[in-house]
């Protein structure tokens, strides 16, 4: 019975969030492979993990520098800040416009397999259960598209024109 409330009320703020344009209709699916909580729980929990995971100290300008006093709609719109290493300079991507882009699906499939550049975390993104990385995917969609694109990548030695953040090689 208590788990029938809790689902119509699941249905009730998706259609809310829905109505308001804040979530595209195909992310608000409860219940089997979308994942075991509901709605409400998602943002509540995409924040949360997005929080603790730290994305915003590299996605979002000024986060990292501010000990986070960035309004949260501001939150991960990419930021023109280089990393540079033996890699090349990376820039931390756009991903409220990311997001708009990918379905969850392709989202699960990306966090599993992509191979991020650094200082990208690509062993805390693996180490996510797949109901994390779903409720990052819908509490990010849920801010709605912002910002510009990041700068594009740049091979190593390339020459590059806004400011960087430079990894020397470790000691030995
Ligand atoms: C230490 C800095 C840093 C942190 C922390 C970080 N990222 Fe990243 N992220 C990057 C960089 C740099 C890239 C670009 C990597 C590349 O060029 O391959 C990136 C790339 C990405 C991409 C690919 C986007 C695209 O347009 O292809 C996604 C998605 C992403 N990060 C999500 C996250 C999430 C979610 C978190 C928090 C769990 C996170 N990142 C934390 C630096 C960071």
């Amino acid at each position: 019975m208590k788990h029938r409330i809790v689902l119509s009320a699941a249905a009730l703020v998706g259609a809310l969030l829905a109505g308001a344009g804040l979530v595209a209709p195909a992310a608000l699916a409860v219940g089997g492979k979308a994942g075991t909580f509901d709605v409400a729980d998602a943002m509540a929990r995409g924040r949360y993990v997005v929080s603790i995971g730290g994305c915003n100290d590299c996605h979002t300008a000024g986060f990292a520098m501010s000990n986070g006093r960035v309004a949260e709609q501001d939150w991960l719109a990419g930021d023109a800040l280089g990393w540079q290493g033996p890699w090349g300079t990376t820039y931390a991507p756009n991903l409220r416009a990311y997001f708009q882009a990918i379905d969850e699906d392709g989202w699960i499939q990306a966090a599993r397999t992509r191979e991020f550049r650094p200082p990208m975390p690509t062993p805390s993104m693996r180490a996510m259960s797949e109901d994390d990385l779903r409720a990052i995917y819908r509490y990010v969609r849920s801010l709605g598209p912002k910002g510009e694109p990041a700068p594009a990548y740049a091979a190593p030695g390339q020459q590059v024109a806004g400011p960087v953040v430079r990894f020397p090689a470790p000691p030995r």
